[in-house]
Parts: structure tokens; C-alpha cells; sequence
């Protein structure tokens, strides 16, 4: 299953070595304005280049509308948006044919799909796939903000860093801190830190994960689909579908699992324009599957990159033998600054969606 989404609908395609990826995009409405220099702009926070922590693959992941946009406009047919894949290196992977690597998607995917499935850098897999998520969450963009819905996201730990103070200003101030670092987080100090973790691990021959929080504002009270489709699921099903997410907490999280239901509940009251807020928000913006107003907030943990260039035991499907590899090709010591782009992206995708089934959008 390639495809997410009831109204927004975005299918993924492409594989990591094959000649492209991008995303087929169903449900925009005709005359839906598209910004295509933010799509292009979003690709590039989540592209390698110029990150001295990331891999070394060199993707320009320049935009190809192949259809669905004319003059800025959604035509109201499917949209199909590629990038060309230009620096696909296939040698490590074929070395590592029926050796699969500890932590990565080779072993069951050759089980269930058989030694000669396309694992080349990953395959259908790899972490290259969500370029054309990214796209299409930049699309879902252009949907919801002018519904006054912003979604933002951002690092909040890296190896156990946690950058846990979170300062309360706009998303545009959040962003610009951001955006000021190479390793996506708020804090500067912190992020030099992470960025130093990071680079330490990588000396090391290992690889590091972390968490990124993800966010969103101006959502309207009641959005999300009873029962199976809440806001809560929805999310979940699209984060779990990045590859290296592990876990998902909406608001306080687990810690409810600690909390007095006087602690925990979330009073209510009106504020100074007369509409209802709540003291808190151990709810992450969500009750009964509902947007209750509030900030939807949540949390992903990334795990540390599978790929790492140390001797590893692994088995040979082959030969049936034990075995030992060594990673090669390029690779990530550290998935969470690329992916920060990724979750945003996808929680834009959920939020269109959900808008569109509730007629929120035309
Ligand atoms: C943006 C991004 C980049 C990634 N880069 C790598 C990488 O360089 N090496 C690697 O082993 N895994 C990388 N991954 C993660 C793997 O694709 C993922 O761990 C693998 O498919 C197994 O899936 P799972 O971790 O969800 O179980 C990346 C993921 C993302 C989102």
C-alpha cells in the first residue's frame, strides 16, 4: 500500500535507485493555488546537501511537475511531482545481497518479496521515499493555511539531548530559530550540542536517534473522524509510515499513565475573546479523536540509523550461514534533522484530509 489519505490522496512512488521518486496527489480542488518555490523549498530542508552531519549522496531533488498544475493552479485533475534520482550507487548493496543488515527492512522484505527484491539503497524503503511526501505535504500546505490551520515541527532530542524548553512564541519565531541550525532544534545551545553528538557518533562508526515534536494551530473544534479515523489515528498511521519511527505520545503522553485525573484534565474556561480554551493541554489538542482548539501536539521517537559501517552478525540467506557485515555506502549517522521536514509535511497531508471530509475546504 503506497497510497494514504480518504480525500487527500497521495500515492508514493518510485524506489531509492530506480531513475525517480514523487507522489501522485488526488482530491485538490481546481483553481487550488500552488506554490511551487515552497514545494521546491521544502524538498531542500529535507535534502542531504550542505548538511555536514548528513549522508553524502548528492541529490539536487530538483521539482518535476509532470501534470495536475498549470499557471500556479491545481487543474482539479491528479497531480505528479518527481525528482530524479542522479546519485545512485548500487556496489555496497549489491555486496550485501542475502546478508540483510540488523535494523533495516532487508530481511522481512526479502522473505515476503524473495533475495531478488529491489533493496538497492533501501528500495522502496529507504528514507528517499518521503520526497514525495514532502511534496505533497507542501501542497496540503497551500490547502490549509489560508483555513488559518499552521502546522510546524521541529527536534526536541537527539541521543538524549532533549531540548525540552520550548519557548512560547509564534511558529514563524519558532521557525526562523529552527531554521538557524543544522540540526533543526530550538535552542542554540542545545542544538550545538546535538549537532556535536552527532558528529561523535559518526567518528565512532555509529549512529545516533532522537525525537521530533510535531505541531499544529487554528484547527477547527471537532475536526477528525469517529471512531476508527480520529485526528489521533490518522496521525499515527501517516507518522508510523516514515520509515525509523518507533513511537508516537499526543500531549502529555505517557506520563498520563502517572497522573490524577485532577492533574491530568484539562479545566476549561472562557478566554478574552469569549471563545473556550482549557488551563492546560495534557490533551495535545485532542479529546474523543476531536480537535478540541487547542494546539494538536505530539511526539515521534526516530530511531538511530540501521546502516552503520562496524561488523555487525547477521545471517546468509544464501549460504545459509552466520555471517558478519560491514555497512558501507552513505548514510545518515542521524535520521532526525532530515525527517523533521518529513513530519511536518505529513501532518499537513492528515490535516487536509480530514478538512476535506468534514466539507471544511470546497
Ligand atoms: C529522511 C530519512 C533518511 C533515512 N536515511 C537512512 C540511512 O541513511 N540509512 C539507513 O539505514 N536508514 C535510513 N532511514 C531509515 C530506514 O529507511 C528505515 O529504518 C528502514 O526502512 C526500516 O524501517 P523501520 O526503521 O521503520 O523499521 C532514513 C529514514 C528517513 C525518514
Amino acid at each position: 500500500m503506497m497510497e494514504f489519505g480518504s480525500r487527500f490522496r497521495v500515492t508514493l512512488f518510485g524506489t531509492s535507485h530506480g531513475p525517480q521518486v514523487g507522489a501522485i496527489i488526488e482530491g485538490v480542488p481546481r483553481g487550488a493555488s500552488i506554490d511551487l518555490p515552497r514545494i521546491q523549498a521544502e524538498l531542500d530542508r529535507r535534502r542531504p546537501i550542505g548538511r555536514r552531519l548528513a549522508t553524502r549522496r548528492r541529490e539536487s531533488d530538483r521539482l518535476i511537475v509532470d501534470e495536475g498544475i498549470v499557471g500556479g493552479a491545481a487543474s482539479g485533475r491528479r497531480i505528479r511531482i518527481h525528482v530524479a534520482n542522479e546519485d545512485a550507487r548500487s556496489g555496497p548493496y549489491e555486496e550485501l545481497r542475502g546478508t540483510p543488515r540488523p535494523g533495516h527492512a532487508d530481511y522481512p522484505a526479502s522473505v515476503r518479496f524473495g533475495t531478488s527484491v529491489d533493496l538497492s539503497g533501501g528500495g522502496i524503503f529507504s528514507g528517499r521515499m518521503t520526497v514525495g511526501l514532502v511534496a505533497a505535504g507542501a501542497i496540503a500546505r497551500d490547502l490549509i493555511e489560508p483555513k488559518g490551520i499552521e502546522v510546524l515541527s521541529f527536534t526536541r532530542s537527539i541521543g538524549g539531548i532533549d531540548d525540552a524548553l520550548v519557548p512560547d512564541e509564534s511558529f514563524a519565531q519558532l521557525r526562523a530559530r529552527r531554521d538557524a541550525n543544522e540540526v533543526g532544534a530550538i535552542d542554540p545551545t542545545q542544538a550545538a550540542a546535538m549537532a556535536k553528538r552527532i558528529e561523535e557518533v559518526r567518528r565512532d562508526g555509529d549512529s545516533v536517534g532522537g525525537t521530533i515534536e510535531g505541531r499544529a494551530v487554528g484547527l477547527p473544534v471537532g475536526l477528525g473522524e469517529p471512531f476508527f479515523d480520529s485526528v489521533e489515528s490518522e496521525i499515527a498511521h501517516l507518522m508510523f509510515s516514515i520509515p525509523a519511527v518507533k513511537a508516537i505520545e499526543f500531549g502529555a503522553g505517557f506520563q498520563v499513565a502517572r497522573l490524577h485525573g485532577s492533574e491530568n484534565n484539562d479545566p476549561f474556561y472562557w478566554d478574552e475573546d469569549g471563545v473556550v480554551s482549557t488551563r492546560t493541554n495534557h490533551a495535545g489538542g485532542i479529546l474523543g479523536g476531536l480537535s478540541t482548539g487547542r494546539p494538536l501536539i505530539f511526539r515521534l521517537a526516530i530511531k538511530p540509523t540501521a546502516s552503520i559501517p562496524r561488523p555487525q552478525e547477521t545471517v546468509d540467506l544464501i549460504r545459509r550461514t552466520s555471517a558478519t557485515i560491514v555497512v558501507k555506502g552513505r548514510h545518515d549517522p542521524c535520521i532526525v534533522p532530515r525527517a523533521v521536514a518529513v513530519v511536518e509535511a505529513g501532518t499537513a497531508i492528515v490535516l487536509a484530509d480530514l478538512c476535506l471530509r468534514a466539507g471544511l475546504l470546497p
